[in-house]
């Protein structure tokens, strides 16, 4: 089969090689996934650039994400038949083995599902992004008729949970960086859209909840927004964060006024339990069949392209996503 992989970290177009691999088989337990479509997300790009420590395999096929249709089944496999479309999710957490192939062998509870309507591309970005972002919107239980504030309401993950959070029934108050970028968050649906470049994000968030604070956060920068987060939370708040984008040191002030019998939260979309997995796996697909969900495809890369596509990937930031087709 034909496959991308690196034996060793470094950038994109001195490491990634393309060429012709054995195809695996699906052993039990598992399932054979024809893969149509592989998407990259920056856990993938910093993993393969990351020189400080040794690579996990010798050789490693990358992406935890990807979408195609069943091809063969394992022992003991039930629920699935052949031919059946399908999205496949931390394909490659401690495994050599990701999406960037026209083969997978991965357990079957990997697998979901894809509904008809939503594309095999669009289908690889249902892994880490929507799973992430439809996690932190909903880890502490549903948000209908709260309000939810979405920093980052541009990136993968972020433009994800705004959707999700309207689907939910929740008010959603959005920051970006730019002008551009603010119509992109008004394209998403979230009730007010806030530039952080250009406003007083504390003064502006009081002021459309009539002083009280928002119900929760899904929070990108936890260290960096916290001197935010902690003067816009309403009381019994909660921040879920999926990243700490600016500093890995969050400095929490218990005094400050708002935050009182507040909850926070750190998720890691590969360790989430089984039960988690469940509610969001089924949430997701839920919001898909209501076609509540828009998927934002910044690039479409041949799989002969995957440095290029990678490196793309890498350089821009909250505008969506790079999915490598996979003939
Ligand atoms: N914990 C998990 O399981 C998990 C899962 C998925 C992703 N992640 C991590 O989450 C991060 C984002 O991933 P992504 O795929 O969504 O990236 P992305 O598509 O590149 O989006 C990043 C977004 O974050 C915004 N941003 C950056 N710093 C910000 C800050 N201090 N305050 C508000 N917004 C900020 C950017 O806005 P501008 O470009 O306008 O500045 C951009 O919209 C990455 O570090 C990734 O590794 C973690």
């Amino acid at each position: 089969m034909l496959a991308g992989w690196y034996e060793q970290s470094g950038p994109a177009k001195q490491v990634i090689q393309i060429g012709q691999m054995d195809q695996p088989q699906a052993g039990p337990g598992e399932v054979l996934v024809r893969l149509h479509a592989s998407g990259i997300n920056p856990s993938d790009y910093k993993k393969r650039g990351n020189s400080n420590t040794k690579i996990e395999f010798p050789r490693i096929v990358p992406h935890s994400d990807g979408a195609g249709r069943i091809a063969g089944l394992g022992a003991g496999v039930e629920g699935f038949k052949i031919g059946e479309r399908v999205w496949v999710f931390n394909a490659q957490w401690k495994r050599a083995m990701g999406t960037a192939a026209q083969y997978i062998a991965v357990p079957a509870q990997l697998v979901r599902r894809l509904p008809a309507h939503v594309s095999f591309v669009e289908g690889a970005c249902l892994g880490i992004p929507a799973m992430t972002g439809y996690r932190a919107v909903f880890a502490e239980g549903p948000v209908r008729g709260k309000t939810v504030y979405i920093p980052a309401a541009t990136g993968r993950v972020g433009a994800y949970a705004v959707q999700f959070a309207k689907w939910g029934g929740a008010r959603v108050i959005a920051s970006v960086s730019s002008e551009e970028k603010a119509a992109m968050g008004r394209g998403l649906k979230a009730d007010v859209v806030l530039n952080r470049s250009s406003e007083n994000l504390i003064e502006r968030v009081l002021a459309e909840t009539d002083q009280r604070g928002v119900d929760h956060i899904v929070e990108i920068d936890l260290g960096g927004n916290m001197p935010i987060s902690e003067k816009i939370l309403a009381e019994n708040g909660s921040i879920c964060s999926y990243a700490s984008a600016q500093s890995s040191i969050a400095h929490l002030n218990i005094g400050a006024r708002r935050a009182r019998n507040m909850s926070v939260r750190v998720i890691f979309v590969y360790l989430l339990s089984p039960s988690a997995i469940e509610d969001t796996c089924s949430g997701i697909i839920q919001a898909l069949h209501d076609t509540a969900i828009h998927h934002r495809i910044a690039g479409v890369f041949p799989l002969s392209e995957l440095a290029q596509a990678h490196e793309t990937a890498e350089q821009q930031s909250g505008l969506g996503h790079m999915v490598i087709e996979i003939d």
